[in-house]
């Protein structure tokens, strides 16, 4: 696995700071390989095409994330080189976890709804420099990961609507949609095609 841990933060030598190093020292460990880049709102993410995951995340100040990252997504060309990638997003924040998921990480998640989440969470100060949380997070990421990839080589399964939809598309471009969409449901790691991945991947191409 490839992964750039994305991360913003105003305070250099910071909790969050510290925090990526023994991030991307966990995940070293799993077998990754893993660098680091600190967001600019206006920088070129063209060098994400290098990457697997991507690993997101920043400080909360003033209730809004870390402005360089949230920046990204309105002034450089982010998005456009997040479309596909498998996510893992974290928040380093004084509030509580449950108000920090309905607060926070919905201004990440709403510029990535149609990315795969491999892992999200919200490190609260005292779990910045615990190893243990640091761990588990990583844990979690490297298994999606390998389950998404275990999708991709398996054999795709279209559900009977996903048929029935198929079959109503005209016969001259059935094929396309059918090897688009299969395209598509591997590079986001789905075991099957519903009518759904279907909607997904008709968006994703027009
Ligand atoms: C100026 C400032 C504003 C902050 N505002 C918030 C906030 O609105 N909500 C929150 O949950 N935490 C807030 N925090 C806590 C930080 O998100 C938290 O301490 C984080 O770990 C700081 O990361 P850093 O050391 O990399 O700057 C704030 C911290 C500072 C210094």
């Amino acid at each position: 696995m490839k992964a750039i841990i994305l991360y913003d933060t105003r305070s250099s030598g910071g909790s969050t700071d510290r925090f990526v190093d023994a991030l991307g020292k966990s995940l070293v460990e799993t077998g990754a390989y893993v660098e680091k880049g600190k967001c600019r709102a206006t920088a070129d993410y063209s060098f994400l095409q290098d990457f697997d995951v991507v690993i997101m995340g920043a400080p909360v100040y003033y209730l809004l994330v870390s402005s360089e990252l949230l920046g990204s997504f309105f002034q450089s060309n982010l998005k456009k080189y997040l479309r596909r990638k498998k996510i893992a997003l974290f928040l380093t924040c004084g509030s509580p976890e449950p108000m920090a998921t309905m607060m926070y990480l919905p201004q990440l998640k709403i510029h990535m709804v149609r990315n795969k989440i491999l892992a999200e969470k919200v490190f609260a100060p005292q779990e910045l420099s615990d190893i243990q949380a640091i761990d588990d997070f990583v844990r979690n990421i490297t298994h999606s990961y390998r389950s998404a990839i275990r999708n991709r080589n398996s054999e795709l399964v279209w559900i009977e609507d996903a048929q029935e939809l198929l079959a109503q598309i005209p016969s001259f471009l059935r094929n396309r949609i059918k090897i688009a969409t299969e395209e598509y449901a591997e590079e986001m790691g789905y075991g099957e095609i519903t009518p759904t991945v279907i909607d997904e991947a008709k968006t994703e191409f027009e």
